[in-house]
C-alpha cells in the first residue's frame, strides 16, 4: 500500500505518487500469482473485473491489475477531471486548443428522434442534414438510377481516400461484407496508397462506364489522395473518350470538409457530401466518410452502425468511471503503459473479417496520443500510447506468438473475439463452419492463458512432458462480441475513439491534432520536385545520405 513504508509517507500524496507505489507493489506479483488457481479469492476477481455491455463482454482479469488498482486508477480519472472534460467534449467545446475546434463526431451518429446534449444542436441538425443527401444517394445508386458519363448504370464505386478517409471504412466494408444483400448490387473497392499499385489492377478489371469514383478527402488536398483520383480520372476519360470534366461531372462523388476546392476541382454540388472541421479525420467514419460502406452495405447496416456507436456514446457520457467500458480500457491500458512501462500494444482479432481493426487502432491510437508536449505546454517525462501493431489471431499464431510467449520482451495485448456466426450454407457446409468458429474461440481464449500463466497454465500432468519456459505474465484484455453485426462493431469501434480521448485526459495531451505528420509531406513535396525535375528544389537536400539516396534514384529512373 502506498501509506505502508515510511520512506513513502514522506512524498506527496498525489494519484500518480499513489499509482507509482501500487505499481512497484505489484511488480513483486506475477498474474500467476494474482489470477492465483481456484480459490475463492480468485473467482471473485474473474467476475469483479469482467464487464457486459449488450453484446459486449469485457475481461479485464488477465490484467496486472486488482481491484485496488482500479479504484487507484479512478481516483486519477477524478483528479484529471475526466467528468467535465467528458461534458466539455459533448458540449462542443474547443476541446482541440491547437486548432480552435471542437471534436464532436458524436454529432455524426446522433439520432433524429433524440435531444442532442446542449451546444450539440447544430451540429447535429448539419450531420441530420448531409445523412439525407447521403441516403438519397445511396438509394439511387441501389436503384440503379445512377448513370455514368454514357449512360450505363454504376455497378462498382471506388473509393479513394487515405489514413482516416480509408481507415475506417475499408476496415468496416470487410468486416460487415458478407452477408448483406446490397453489396451484391454495388462492389467497393479501397486505394489509399499513393504509388497507384491498388489502382492499376482496379483500371484493368473493372468496366470504366460503370465505375463511380467516390473521394474522401477532409483537406481535400493530400497528395496521395489527389494523384489517385488524377489517374483514375484519366483512366475514365481515356477509356471512355470523353473529356475529364464530362467525366468529372457524372462518374465522382466528393466527400469533404472544403466543398469550394471540390466546386472548383469540377464535382458537381449535387456529388458533394460535406462534414465540418469539428469532425477529426480519424474519428470521421461517421460522417459522410463513411458513404462507401453505406453505398456497400445499404442504409440500414450504415444506420445501426451509427445506433451501436451512439449507445456506446451515452453509456460513456452517463456511467460512473467503474462501470464506464471506454474508461476502464483506457485506464488499463495507461496503467500498462505508464506504471508498468510496457512499450507495445498488440491487437489480435480472432476473426479475419476484422483483420484490419489493427490497421485503424494504430491511426485512432497513435496519431491521436502519440505526443509529447501536454496542453498547458510542458514535456510529458513517460511514454504516451503504447506502440499498436496486429494482426489476425489464429495467423499471428504462426508467426510471431513465438516471441510473445518465449521472447525476452513484455507486451499487452486486445484479443478481440466474436462469439457466433449466422452462416446461410448447406447443413454439412454450416456444422464444418461451426467447428472452425469452436476451435477458433479455443485458441482464442487457449493463447490469452497462456499468455497471462505462462508455464503455470500447464496441467500438472503434463509438465513433464512439454516444452517449458514459457514467460506469461504478458497481461491482455479480452473483448467477446456476441456476433460481429453493425450495430456491434459500431458500439466497439466508439469504445475506442472514448479510451482515446480518456487517455489524452490522463494524460494531458490534445488528442485532435496531428501536427508531427505534416513536416514530413514539406520534405517529400520538395524531394519530389527535385525527382521530378525541378532542379531548383535541389538545395532544399541537405543531407549527404539523402542526397546519395536521391542520386540513386534519378540514376535507375
Ligand atoms: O496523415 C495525416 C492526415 O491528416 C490524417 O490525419 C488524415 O486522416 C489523413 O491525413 C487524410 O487526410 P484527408 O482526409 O484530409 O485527405
Amino acid at each position: 500500500m502506498y501509506t505502508s513504508s515510511p520512506q513513502r509517507l514522506s512524498r506527496v500524496y498525489t494519484p500518480i505518487n499513489a499509482l507509482e507505489a501500487h505499481a512497484e507493489h505489484l511488480q513483486a506479483q506475477s498474474l500467476s500469482d494474482l489470477i492465483g488457481g481456484e480459490s475463492k479469492a480468485a473467482c471473485r476477481r474473474a467476475t469483479d473485473l469482467a464487464f457486459t455491455l449488450g453484446p459486449l463482454y469485457l475481461d479485464l482479469s488477465k490484467q496486472r491489475i486488482t481491484s485496488e488498482t482500479l479504484s487507484l486508477l479512478v481516483d486519477w480519472a477524478h483528479s484529471c477531471g475526466l467528468e467535465s472534460k467528458r461534458h466539455a467534449l459533448f458540449a462542443g467545446d474547443m476541446v482541440n486548443e491547437s486548432e480552435r475546434r471542437s471534436a464532436l463526431h458524436m454529432a455524426a451518429r446522433w439520432p433524429a428522434d433524440a435531444a442532442p446534449p446542449a451546444g450539440m444542436e447544430e451540429a447535429v441538425e448539419f450531420c441530420q442534414f448531409q445523412r439525407v443527401r447521403l441516403t438519397a444517394m445511396v438509394e439511387r445508386l441501389h436503384d440503379a438510377n445512377w448513370f455514368g458519363a454514357t449512360g450505363q448504370a454504376i455497378t462498382d464505386v471506388v473509393h479513394i481516400g487515405v489514413g482516416g478517409s480509408d481507415l475506417g471504412p475499408k476496415m468496416i466494408s470487410e468486416a460487415l461484407a458478407a452477408g448483406c444483400p446490397s453489396q451484391k448490387r454495388i462492389n467497393v473497392h479501397y486505394v489509399s496508397s499513393m504509388d497507384g499499385a491498388q489502382l492499376l489492377p482496379l483500371m484493368e478489371r473493372l468496366d470504366p462506364a460503370k465505375t463511380l469514383l467516390v473521394l474522401a478527402s477532409k483537406s481535400f488536398t493530400t497528395a496521395d489522395t489527389q494523384f489517385n483520383l488524377r489517374t483514375a480520372l484519366a483512366w475514365l476519360s481515356e477509356a471512355l473518350e470523353i473529356d475529364v470534366p464530362t467525366v468529372c461531372r457524372h462518374q465522382v462523388v466528393g466527400v469533404s470538409a472544403k466543398p469550394e476546392k471540390m466546386s472548383e476541382f469540377g464535382i458537381p454540388t449535387e456529388h458533394q457530401l460535406i462534414f465540418k472541421d469539428w469532425i477529426g479525420g480519424r474519428f470521421s467514419l461517421w460522417s459522410p466518410i463513411g458513404v462507401s460502406v453505406a453505398m456497400q452495405l445499404g442504409i440500414e447496416s450504415f444506420d445501426a452502425l451509427l445506433a451501436g456507436a451512439h449507445s456506446m456514446d451515452r453509456h460513456f457520457l452517463e456511467a460512473p468511471l467503474m462501470e464506464s467500458l471506454p474508461t476502464l480500457v483506457a485506464l488499463v491500458g495507461a496503467w500498462n503503459c505508464q506504471f508498468l512501462k510496457i512499450p507495445t500494444h498488440t491487437v489480435l482479432p480472432y476473426d479475419a473479417r476484422l483483420k484490419s481493426l489493427p490497421a485503424y487502432l494504430q491511426q485512432l491510437e497513435m496519431e491521436s496520443n502519440g505526443k509529447s508536449v501536454c496542453l498547458d505546454g510542458r514535456s510529458v517525462t513517460h511514454a504516451t500510447c503504447p506502440i499498436i501493431w496486429g494482426e489476425v489471431g489464429p495467423n499471428a499464431q504462426h508467426a510471431f506468438y513465438q516471441l510473445l510467449h518465449q521472447g525476452g520482451h513484455t507486451v499487452s495485448a486486445d484479443f478481440v473475439a466474436v462469439a457466433r456466426r449466422e452462416i446461410e450454407a448447406p447443413q454439412a457446409v454450416c456444422d464444418l463452419l461451426a467447428a472452425q468458429e469452436q476451435l477458433t474461440l479455443a485458441n482464442c481464449l487457449a493463447q490469452a492463458q497462456l499468455f497471462a500463466l505462462g508455464d503455470d497454465a500447464i496441467p500438472t500432468v503434463l509438465r513433464g512432458h512439454m516444452a517449458q519456459g514459457y514467460r506469461g505474465n504478458q497481461p491482455n484484455s479480452l473483448l467477446l462480441m456476441k456476433q460481429l453485426d453493425a450495430w456491434s462493431l459500431g458500439a466497439l469501434l466508439a469504445l475506442y475513439e472514448h479510451k482515446v480521448f480518456v487517455q489524452s485526459v490522463l494524460w494531458n495531451l490534445n488528442p485532435f491534432d496531428q501536427p508531427g505528420v505534416e513536416l514530413g509531406k514539406k520534405l517529400a513535396t520538395s524531394l519530389f520536385n527535385v525527382i521530378s525535375g525541378n532542379a531548383l528544389e535541389q538545395s532544399l537536400v541537405k543531407d549527404p545520405s539523402t542526397q546519395q539516396l536521391l542520386n540513386k534514384v534519378v540514376e535507375w529512373r
